[in-house]
This record gives C-alpha cells, structure tokens and sequence, in this order.
C-alpha cells in the first residue's frame, strides 16, 4: 500500500495528512486500518491491505446515503457512535452475498448420488439439513428442489438458512428473483415446476418455500442452540475468515453433525490443515467430508 502526505488544497474540504492513495481512492491509513479492525469485529471477515477499490465501490453508497462524502467521514461518524445502524450497513455493504442455484452442481451430485442414499439407508426419522451461509437463498432452494425431485419417501426434512445479513435474508425469505438469477444454474424445467412468473420477477412456489426457514446467525456464535444437522453446506464463506476463524467454526460444525453427517466447502476451501476429525471423501469431482 503506498502511502502519501497531501497538503490541504485551498479549495474543497481539508485532506487528511497521511492517506493512502491507491488508484486515486482516499482514505487515510488510521482509517483504512479502523475499517479493517470494526468489519473483522462485527462479522470475522478479513480485509486485506490492498482492498481500496472494494471499499470505494461498497461503502461511497452508505457514505452519500448518509449525506457524507468521503470514506473519512464515514469513519469519523462511525467512530462517534452517533448514527444508529451506520456500523450494520458498512458490514451489509461488505459482505458477498455471491451465489447462485445449484452452484457448482457438482456438491448437488454428492448430494443426490451419495449423501441421500447414504443417510436414507440407514432409515432416519427426521433429516436435518443446513445452508450456513445461505446469502439470497438459492443454495437452500436448490437443496429443497433437488429432495423433491428425489422423493424421499416420507422421510420428513427441515432445512435451514442462516447467514450474518438480515437484509439478505429478507431476500431469500422472499424467495423472488430476477430474470438474470433464474438463468444462472436453473434448469429449465426446474423453473417451470417451481416457479411462477410474478411481473418482470421469478417467485417459487409456496410449497417449496414452507420447506426452508431462515434465521440471522453469525458464524462465529455459538451452535449449540442450532440442533442436530446430518448434512450442513458451509460454502464459499470460510474463504473470508482467518485460520483461527476457521478452525473454530469447522470444529463447531463437527460438534453439531450427526454421527455420519456431511459437511459440504466451496470449491476453493477445504479442511485440510486446519482440521483432522471429518473424513475426506471424493464423489464425482467434488469431496464431502464425513463425521466418523
Ligand atoms: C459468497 S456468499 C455464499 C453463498 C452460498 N453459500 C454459496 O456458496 O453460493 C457468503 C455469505 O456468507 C455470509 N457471511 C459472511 N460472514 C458471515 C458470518 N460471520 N456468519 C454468517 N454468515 C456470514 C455473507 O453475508 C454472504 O451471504
């Protein structure tokens, strides 16, 4: 990060002695690192050195949303404590909320081609099923479609969605989508079945909405009031968090798998190195890890 001293201009507002100037993006080093200490505090993401850019294009909104002009002043603001809800929409605007339906399709294989039968072999009650970071609630959605298509024979089944943003959980709770959104990952069948068409907007029906429920959850929080899972989707989340960050919620996750029970990562996160307890296997071109 290159840092630079700029001399207050006779006109416009004074500039702060020390900023950093990265592709012409201002703010000052204090402030960059005080953004980087709140967002780790409030969600255990982790932002690196050179993210000027990502700052400037997610925070200027919330900054002129308040009527301010600067990222300087979002900091000074943020430091008073004056604005209710300021902190919570820099931490909305921060987090990457990515995601789309049947993402990847190979974990949904595992899913269909491996966990099913295997958790169904062994004639469960109930099965309990967790999309941990469900963003705007396709992997949850894509999870429900799938068990549909896949007739479990009576075996009742609760999914549940948790993320950190209440506001994109309104989304998934929702469950509307644009145009865009369907097209990405969606057979074509599937929107057809499961869908129906509501303006310019997708809206999937209510049966298959009563089978997911959201609720907020912060990762980092205790899971012991969440219950019992045997197949939780941790997905493209962990790549956000420090190594002890990571290690903690992986151990968390084991402590509420069932016996047996499946852990699902993204495609770029695995257990490796940082825990030894689940057992690696491959399906297809993905790898599930197992609780023994
Ligand atoms: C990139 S999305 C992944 C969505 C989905 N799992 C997928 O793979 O498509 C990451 C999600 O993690 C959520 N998130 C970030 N930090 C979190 C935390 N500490 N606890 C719970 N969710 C968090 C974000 O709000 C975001 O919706």
């Amino acid at each position: 990060m290159s840092v630079t001293s700029v001399k207050s201009s006779a006109v416009g507002p004074p500039v702060p002695q020390s900023v950093s100037a990265v592709k012409n993006i201002a703010i000052s080093s204090e402030n960059y690192k005080y953004l980087q200490q709140e967002i780790y505090r409030e969600s255990g993401i982790v932002l690196d050195e050179d993210k000027h850019y990502l700052l400037e294009s997610r925070l200027m909104p919330v900054a002129r949303a308040a009527q301010m002009s600067s990222l300087d002043e979002l900091c000074t603001r943020l430091r008073a404590k004056t604005s209710p809800g300021l902190a919570r929409s820099v931490i909305e605007a921060l987090t990457t909320n990515e995601t789309l339906f049947f993402r990847d399709m190979a974990p949904f294989e595992a899913l269909r081609l491996h966990m099913l039968p295997e958790l169904l072999a062994k004639k469960p009650q109930k099965l309990a099923i967790w999309s941990a970071a469900a963003s705007s609630g396709q992997e949850a959605y894509s999870i429900a479609m799938l068990i549909k298509e896949y007739g479990i024979g009576g075996c009742p089944v609760d999914i549940l969605g948790t993320d950190l943003s209440e506001q994109i959980l309104e989304r998934a709770r929702e469950a509307k989508y644009v145009q865009f959104e369907v097209n990405r990952g969606l057979p074509a069948a599937y929107l057809v079945k499961y869908f129906k068409r509501e303006g310019l907007d997708w809206q999937l029906k209510a049966d298959l909405r009563a089978m997911v429920k959201f609720k907020r959850f912060d990762l980092r929080q205790s899971m012991l009031g969440l219950g019992k899972f045997d197949i939780v989707f941790c997905r493209n989340v962990l790549i956000y968090f420090d190594v002890d960050t990571k290690v903690k919620i992986l151990t968390q996750i084991l402590s509420v798998l069932n016996p047996g029970g499946f852990l699902l990562l993204g495609g770029a996160e695995t257990t490796l190195n940082l825990h030894d307890k689940f057992e690696r296997i491959a399906v297809g071109s993905t790898v599930v890890y197992r609780k023994g």
